[in-house]
């Protein structure tokens, strides 16, 4: 067996033996020849299964190999005759791995999303389930790469949690050993102190929320990175989260077109992300919804899906809000010193009617304040001892954000919802596969 080598670099070995694994792709044949497209994870490529090259038997088997069989096929790499660019590969030899007998489930005709959820296993090895995984894993890299290059260090946050951050009617509660812990909903407390130990920190993993909803935007189990900075306010974390999101966006563009494109991703609107992003209060945003369809709007209503829509349609590019009314906000935020009512907060809104991806802002430093929040939220104060020592001890103006990443792959993939941005999602009504 000549050696291995990814479909990804055939064009390095033109006229080359060499020997590709995989899986099949699709067949087509004619009397004379098969062309096996042979899919290895990095790429597709075409193997040419002449009947004159290779022993009847061997030609035989071709022809009866089922979709999804693996493969190794050993040939000479060719480019290909009319397309410029694109390889294949002249099989003499084709070893059957494990010959697929049976129907394969995804046919490229047409199928019911509750049927490829159900068969999300195999669904994933379709192209563009394949881009998107790819665009998902270049968007994590991107952000680590944001971060680590910003002098952040990587704090992880607990999964076990002995207390709520983001409100207690999305708790997923479970039993630690006879007490009640829940899922972590977000890791800000706890990067909060990480920030007090190292300056700026961030975190990343799985965060839970126990929706009710069935929107496209909301997943059971999702992840978020979160940057947390000492000695930042407000205005300093909405520099940070722009420069952020425009970093990711560029990374994507330059690195994944050929992704996007499968996708059948329009660009233009990526390529408007620059900053600065324009930025607006909640109370403008409130105006802008009762111009434009929704006169019921007023102050004190929180945003749905609907809202942000409407809101981030009159902007080409991300848009800031900043400055809710604390009362429909976190107990955890600042208030604003120019207007008590209002909370230190932002939320970046991406265009396109995707909506919310970041939410944050500057948290409460003052003892006393974060004690009297905690009261009127009705939250344990026990459970957050821990939490309010970092008040006690040395405490510090501090602001950071959650990014959710399935809410921007989404949005950077164009994708109708969030389900088919995660591997294997988790809904109010799916826990499986
Ligand atoms: O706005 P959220 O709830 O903010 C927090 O959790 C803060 N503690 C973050 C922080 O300041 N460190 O969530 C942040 C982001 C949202 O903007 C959204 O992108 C995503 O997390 N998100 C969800 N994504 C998918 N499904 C859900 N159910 C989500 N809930 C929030
Ligand atoms: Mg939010």
């Amino acid at each position: 067996m000549s050696h291995v080598v990814p479909v990804a670099e055939l064009s390095q070995q033109v006229g080359q033996e060499v020997t590709v694994r995989g899986w099949l792709y699709n067949k087509r044949s004619s009397k004379n020849v098969h062309f096996l497209e042979l899919r290895d994870g990095t790429g597709i490529v075409q193997t040419v299964v002449f009947k004159g090259n290779v022993t009847p038997e061997l030609f035989q088997l071709a022809e009866g190999l089922g979709q999804e069989s693996s493969i190794e096929a050993t040939g000479l790499v060719k480019e290909h005759g009319k397309l410029k660019g694109t390889y294949e590969l002249d099989a003499k030899d084709v070893r059957v791995i494990a010959h697929v007998a049976r129907q394969y489930p995804i046919s490229p005709k047409e199928h019911g999303t509750d049927f490829l959820m159900d068969n999300r296993h195999l669904w994933l090895r379709s192209k563009r389930q394949h881009a998107i995984l790819r665009i998902r894993h270049t968007i994590i890299k991107a952000v680590r790469d944001f971060f680590d290059g910003r002098g952040f260090t990587l704090v992880d946050a607990p999964i076990f949690t002995p207390n709520a951050c983001e409100g207690t009617s999305t708790l997923f509660e479970t039993d630690y050993h006879g007490e009640p812990a829940y899922l972590t909903q977000s890791g800000q407390l706890y990067m909060e102190a990480a920030a007090a130990a190292v300056g700026k920190a961030y975190c990343f993993g799985p965060t839970f929320r126990a929706e009710k909803s069935k929107t496209r935007r909301h997943l059971a189990e999702f992840w978020m990175v979160e940057p947390e900075v000492a000695f930042l306010d407000l205005e300093g974390d909405m520099k940070l989260g722009e420069d952020f999101i425009t970093y990711i966006v560029e990374r994507v563009l330059e690195t994944r077109a050929e992704e996007l494109k499968i996708c059948e991703r329009d660009t233009t609107f990526l390529e408007k992300v620059k900053t600065p992003f324009p930025r607006i209060t909640y109370h403008e945003a409130i105006k802008i919804l009762q111009e434009n369809g929704h006169p019921e709007a007023k102050v004190g209503d929180d945003f749905g899906g609907d809202e942000e829509t409407v809101i981030s349609n009159k902007f080409d590019r991300p848009l800031i809000v900043h400055r809710y009314p604390s009362d429909i906000k976190a107990f955890y935020f600042k208030r604003d010193p120019g207007n008590e009512a209002l909370a230190l907060n932002m939320d970046i809104l991406a265009p396109e009617g995707y909506g919310e991806i970041i939410g944050g802002g500057q948290r409460e430093d003052s003892l006393e304040r974060l004690e009297a929040a905690i009261g009127h939220h009705k939250l344990p104060m026990e459970a957050f001892e821990w939490y309010l020592d970092l008040r006690r001890y040395g405490s510090f103006p501090h602001a950071g954000f959650g990014l959710g990443i399935e809410r921007t792959v989404s949005w950077i993939c164009g994708l109708p919802h969030v389900r088919e941005t995660i591997p294997f999602p988790r809904m109010l009504n799916r826990l499986a596969p």
